[in-house]
């Protein structure tokens, strides 16, 4: 892994042979994906080499709050900061991004995000499929200007909505496609769109295993057909290719879906196109069981967060937690170190989903009502970001083991700058 990383402007190819302007970490379009053992130490020095100010936000990894990367914590232009911290916690994906407020739709659609994947002997253990056939994909939507530079400039009406993009990019390729085997693989699946819900499912109808969610594994694999994956989310899944004739085209498509406001899931389109071309004997079995999951209990306060959105704040603010926007300056929940809590996100009386994250912690998932009323597959893990369809609560249940000043907020971006963020200190 590296040992320092800049952000700058960069100009590379990224559009099928067009070259594309966006801003990046050293080079490309994406950050280097970074992968560290268990207990290991992180130490990376940060420069600052963009004209506007910019941090970056360890999303899923649970790490003192001055490393965090909180709004307050800015790297200026010319500037460097070194982020430096141990890994202490288990197997699973988690990226990173700038998390400036007003700025991270902006910065993050323009380029600047990567995967930080901690693995662990107990994972190892489970001897999944490794090295080639376990692939990292971050899915992101996006639109280019005339001149190749990266579009980012949301209505009114897209900052209710949300940023849609009319190119779907994996790992910053355009019309992305791999070679693969006959084996299963393991994909790492990353959200990191600013906005747009994907519907996940193979073209061929298959089922696939879910066996991992943001930034910890499940009990046991679940097997869906197709699964919901908003902004901020990851999803660890099996793929079997195991009996797949030869030169067969397979896709990761996105498949229509409602319920999730008017704007999102409207589309069915491909993702990404798995060619089948080599013949392999594979003896991996998908495992009845991954790894045993604590779960949380005795929550000694809960708290409650109305999700909102006031139109009569179209200047900026309309999206609003418990009827407030972000304020750099106000603590709004203070919270007792080492204690376990729910929180509820109230998505009642909303007509837009609204992917809850919150820093600093891990969570689970203890119930949804009002809409889908399920836990789904995807949500029985460790997670730090859990979708708010309309309609619906969300309960989740969180102890809280960092000290200091953390954010949590809709991680639909333009949400998020818009003022759908609140500060916590815990202490
Ligand atoms: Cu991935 Cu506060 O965000
Ligand atoms: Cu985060
Ligand atoms: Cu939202």
């Amino acid at each position: 892994s590296p040992s320092n990383m800049i952000a700058q402007a960069v100009q590379d190819t990224v559009m099928d042979g067009k070259n594309a302007k966006y801003i990046g970490y050293r080079s490309g379009l994406l950050g280097p994906t970074f992968r560290l053992q268990k207990g290991a130490n992180f130490n990376i020095k940060f420069s600052n080499q963009l004209a506007e100010h910019t941090n970056i936000h360890w999303h899923g990894l649970v790490i003192p709050a001055e490393m965090d990367g909180h709004p307050d914590q800015m790297v200026m232009p010319n500037e460097n900061f070194n982020y430096q911290f141990t890994v202490n916690q288990q197997a699973g994906t988690n990226w990173y991004h700038p998390h400036p407020h007003g700025l991270t739709g902006k910065q993050v659609t323009q380029g600047l995000a990567g995967f930080f994947i901690v693995e662990s002997s107990e994972e190892k253990a489970l001897n999944l499929p490794n090295g080639s056939y376990e692939v990292p994909l971050v899915i992101q939507d996006k639109r280019f200007n005339t001149d190749a530079t990266i579009k980012y400039s949301p209505t009114m009406m897209e900052i209710m909505s949300g940023y849609m993009g009319d190119n779907i990019l994996v790992n910053g390729t355009a019309s992305p496609y791999l070679n693969v085997s006959t084996r299963f693989y393991r994909f790492r699946v990353l959200n990191g769109s600013s906005a747009r819900i994907y519907n996940l499912a193979l073209s061929n109808g298959a089922n696939f295993y879910v066996i991992g969610a943001d930034s910890g594994m499940l009990e046991k694999p679940e097997s869906v057909n197709s699964l919901l994956l908003a902004s901020g989310e990851r999803v660890d899944i099996l793929v079997d290719f195991t009996n797949i004739a030869l030169n067969t085209e397979v896709y990761l498509e996105n498949k229509t879906f409602t319920g999730m406001g008017t704007a999102q899931g409207t589309q069915a389109f491909k993702v990404m196109k798995f060619i089948v071309n080599k013949q392999e004997t594979d003896t991996f079995k998908v495992p009845s069981s991954l790894i045993s999951l604590a779960k949380l209990s005795n929550a000694t306060k809960n708290r409650s967060f109305a999700l909102t959105m006031d139109m009569a704040n179209m200047s900026g603010g309309m999206h609003k937690i418990n009827g407030k926007i972000y304020s750099a300056t106000r603590i709004d929940e203070t919270v007792a170190v080492g204690s376990t809590e729910t929180w509820e996100f109230d998505n009642s009386t909303g007509d837009e989903p609204h992917p809850m994250h919150i820093h600093g912690v891990q969570f689970q998932v203890v119930s949804r009502t009002g809409g889908r009323n399920t836990i789904l597959p995807q949500e029985k893990a460790w997670k730090d970001t859990v979708l708010v369809a309309p309609t619906e609560k969300v309960k989740v249940i969180v102890k809280f083991e960092q000290k200091g000043k953390f954010v949590f907020h809709c991680h639909n971006l333009e949400h998020e700058d818009d003022g759908m963020m609140l500060n916590f200190e815990v202490k």
